[in-house]
């Protein structure tokens, strides 16, 4: 692998739900160069509206039989064929083994709707609102193979209303994910660029 500097890190964005953290990233003008989804998703019409190419790497099994391993190396392909240097997920509903996390250590990026290391996980919305906590929030951090885990780079609160549905209070932590892992992202490809990305 050599080092060289080049001006801009390429970012290759990973979605499969409404989009709306992909949304805001391609608002905030950060160079995504690809959206790989693993299932047909909102994410798709999104990335094609603004012109993004999309790569759908398809999950065929959600069973005990599912090859994560092969179905990362597959995601890995994609992101290789596309000259990406850093990959943001974005609500992205796979989690994927080792080969990512090898070939791209610590240029993963994760978005986390809770204050992390709290309520870790697909429900975390769900967790913090059953806990019973008065504040929960966001978590912007580099993704490790441990799901959830991984140095943090930014966090910020948000209030819990007793009156909340779990829909709610996603919500209003989207609100701040989609202006704070922009922000983020931007602030690590900067420094990307600046140390020279590893290909
Ligand atoms: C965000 O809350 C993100 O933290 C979580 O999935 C959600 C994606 O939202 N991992 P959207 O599908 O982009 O609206």
């Amino acid at each position: 692998m050599s080092f060289e500097s080049r001006p801009s890190p390429s970012l290759g964005v990973l979605a499969s739900g409404t989009g709306t953290i992909l949304a805001a990233i391609i608002d905030a003008k950060l160079p995504v160069m690809l959206v790989v989804v693993d299932r047909p998703c909102l994410a798709v019409d999104l990335a094609a509206e603004a012109g993004v190419p999309v790569e759908i790497v398809p999950r065929t099994s959600f069973g005990a039989g599912f090859d994560r391993a092969a179905y990362t190396e597959q995601v890995v392909d994609v992101l290789q064929r596309h000259a990406i240097d850093v990959v943001a997920m974005a609500g992205f509903g796979t989690v994927l083994a080792a080969p990512i996390f090898e070939r791209y250590a610590g240029r993963v990026l994760n978005t986390h709707p809770a204050l992390l290391p709290s309520f870790k996980g697909w429900h975390a919305v769900a967790d913090a609102l059953a806990y019973g906590v008065k504040l929960t929030g966001c978590t912007v951090h580099v993704a490790t193979e441990a799901v959830d885990e991984g140095p943090i780079l930014a966090q910020e609160a948000v209030p819990v209303f007793d009156d909340d549905t779990e829909e709610q209070l996603h919500e209003r932590i989207k609100s701040v994910e989609r202006r704070l892992y922009p922000e983020t992202i931007r602030a690590f490809l900067e420094r990307q660029e600046l140390q020279g990305v590893p290909r």
